[in-house]
């Protein structure tokens, strides 16, 4: 092994994070997305599977479908997974922590209804985990101000925020997440295409950690390099055809009740041609509203736009409302269930967080060790 001390750190990187939503690098991970879920079909125990959710509100169908049901499907796959309800991140860009309390709480019954299993998937909070934070620490020893501020994420949740300054916090958001994704040494990470800047960062951090600071087992890099895993899931607009988001109001949320949900569906944005057809390209509204009773009645969305016919935007309604209640019912039920017991919930959070403590420390004393601060 060479003597890491005597190693340059080559910044060969600020291209790769401009470039990582680029299309060519895009179709990549999509394909080698594919790949990766080929080998896990084959054999889950090569993987160690990280993701997280920032509980800013509740979940809703978007997030249901474009990524929460493939974290279940992973799971019953096999592979170990990690989810992290990143409590730090919403703080980024907001003064005081809100309803957290609530909201973290909120979030864990949604997953634990839609069926992640807290005896195969540690689920746990970011300020309840010490030896992630710290890594923060030597992590933004590796890293510069001109490349976070490249970010293309960071610079567009700061667009979001309207006039407010960036804060401390926000800039270094993207090292902070590779904390979150290194401390438990993941190498596979679900997420959505605006993250991959995330990634690509967190993979520069483990490669110059290990350029810079050197190793312990001179036979592997303290950190795996981390890969993207895009989801082939559809996405689900909001019901004005928009992208689903709290904000906009046009979100069914996962936990809302049958009546609500027929409300909102009422309200939803058709068009005025009578005759249902699927056509996402030029009736983006009436295709979203198919795929979604799609997604939930696994019938293909022509088919279902042939049943319609002539029914116009009424028909198309009554058939979307009945499909979601149908689908979400037994997990609507669930999470009812596990809401009326907050006292369960902390039980389940304490031992996700106790046993992301213990990975953790251990990560962090192999830290210390290949940086010779152990005392
Ligand atoms: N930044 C992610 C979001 O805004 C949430 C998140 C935090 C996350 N830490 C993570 C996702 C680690 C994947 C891996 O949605």
């Amino acid at each position: 092994m060479s003597d890491p001390q005597s190693v340059t750190v080559t910044d060969t990187t600020g291209d790769d994070l401009a470039q990582s939503t680029s299309d060519a690098s895009l179709r990549r991970t999509e394909a080698r997305s594919a790949e990766i879920e080929a080998q896990i079909a084959k054999d889950p125990s090569g993987f160690r599977v990280m993701t997280g959710d920032r509980p800013t509100g509740n979940l809703h169908l978007g997030h249901y479908f474009g990524s929460l049901a493939n974290r279940v499907r992973i799971q019953d796959a096999g592979v170990e997974t990690y989810i992290l309800i990143a409590d730090y991140q919403v703080i980024t860009d907001r003064d005081g922590t809100g309803p957290i309390h609530e909201r973290v709480l909120g979030m864990l019954a949604d997953y634990l209804a839609i069926g992640l299993d807290p005896a195969r998937t540690t689920i746990y909070a970011h300020s309840a985990v010490p030896a992630l934070n710290q890594l923060l620490l030597p992590f933004l020893s590796l890293v510069t101000d001109a490349e976070l501020r490249r970010n293309p994420t960071v610079k567009a949740e700061l667009d979001a925020t309207g006039d407010r300054p960036m804060s401390g916090l926000l800039l270094t958001y993207p090292v902070h997440q590779a904390a979150d994704i290194l401390f438990c040494k993941a190498n596979l990470v679900p997420v959505g295409k605006d993250q991959l800047p995330h990634l690509e960062q967190t993979r520069v951090v483990a490669r110059r950690f290990d350029e810079r600071y050197g190793r312990v087992d001179p036979a592997r890099p303290v950190f795996p390099q981390a890969e993207a895993l895009l989801s082939k899931a559809s996405t689900v607009l909001g019901l004005d055809g928009t992208k689903m988001s709290k904000t906009k109001g046009n979100v069914i949320e996962i936990g809302m009740d049958a009546d609500t949900t027929a409300k909102l569906i009422r309200k939803a944005v058709t068009d005025s041609d009578r005759h249902i057809t699927y056509d996402p390209a030029n009736r983006p509204e009436v295709s979203n509203l198919l795929m979604l009773a799609s997604l939930c009645t696994g019938r293909d969305p022509v088919e279902i736009a042939d049943a319609i016919g002539d029914g116009g935007g009424g028909g198309l309604k009554k058939l979307v409302t009945e499909a979601v209640n149908e689908f979400f019912a037994p997990i609507r039920a669930r999470r009812v269930e596990l809401a009326a017991d907050p006292g369960h919930l902390l039980d389940v959070l304490r031992r996700g967080n106790a046993h992301a403590n213990e990975v953790g420390d251990a990560t962090l004393a192999e830290v210390r060790a290949a940086m010779n601060m152990v005392y």
